[in-house]
């Protein structure tokens, strides 16, 4: 079977709440358990990171109903690519909370990402921590 892998990055609404941050995730865990999604989020703050992976159709549906959310905006694909495997197939969705700058936000999510993620996911994932640390410096 062919995933679908697509990342994106964000920026959050300037009131978003701590509460709201909360059901932000809850709600993608239980509606990802039922689309079959699984991945990874990163907030830091101020911006989103997002790696969505799924059956294709589910994927697209997600991605537009994230472009209409207004809990974030600025909503930007950074990444999109078809694989035949999972990379968080265990997360319905796993929030992160990391800190804006790149070398703690590199601290925070490292220990956070499993054990036998390939070398190139991993360059991936980093590489796209570092830009929003540094759209966040801007
Ligand atoms: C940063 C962020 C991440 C989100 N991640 C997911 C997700 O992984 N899965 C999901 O179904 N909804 C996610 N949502 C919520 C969707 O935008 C949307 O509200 C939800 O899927 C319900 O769709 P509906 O409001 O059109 O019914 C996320 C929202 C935000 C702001």
């Amino acid at each position: 079977m062919q995933f679908k892998s697509l990342t994106y990055t964000s920026l959050a609404a300037l009131d978003l709440s701590d509460e709201q941050l909360r059901s932000v995730h809850d709600d993608a865990q239980s509606l990802n358990g039922i689309d079959g999604i699984s991945g990874l989020l990163l907030f830091n703050g101020t911006h989103f990171l997002q790696w969505i992976e799924g059956p294709p159709e589910a994927v697209d549906d997600l991605v537009e109903r994230l472009r209409r959310d207004p809990r974030h905006s600025a909503f930007e694909i950074r990444d999109e690519r078809m694989s035949d495997e999972r990379i968080f197939g265990g997360w319905s969705m796993k929030l992160v909370r990391v800190r804006s700058s790149y070398h703690l936000a590199h601290e925070d999510v490292v220990p956070q990402l499993p054990a036998a993620l390939p070398d190139h996911v991993r360059e991936r994932i980093l590489g796209m921590v570092e830009k929003i640390s540094e759209d966040v410096e801007l």
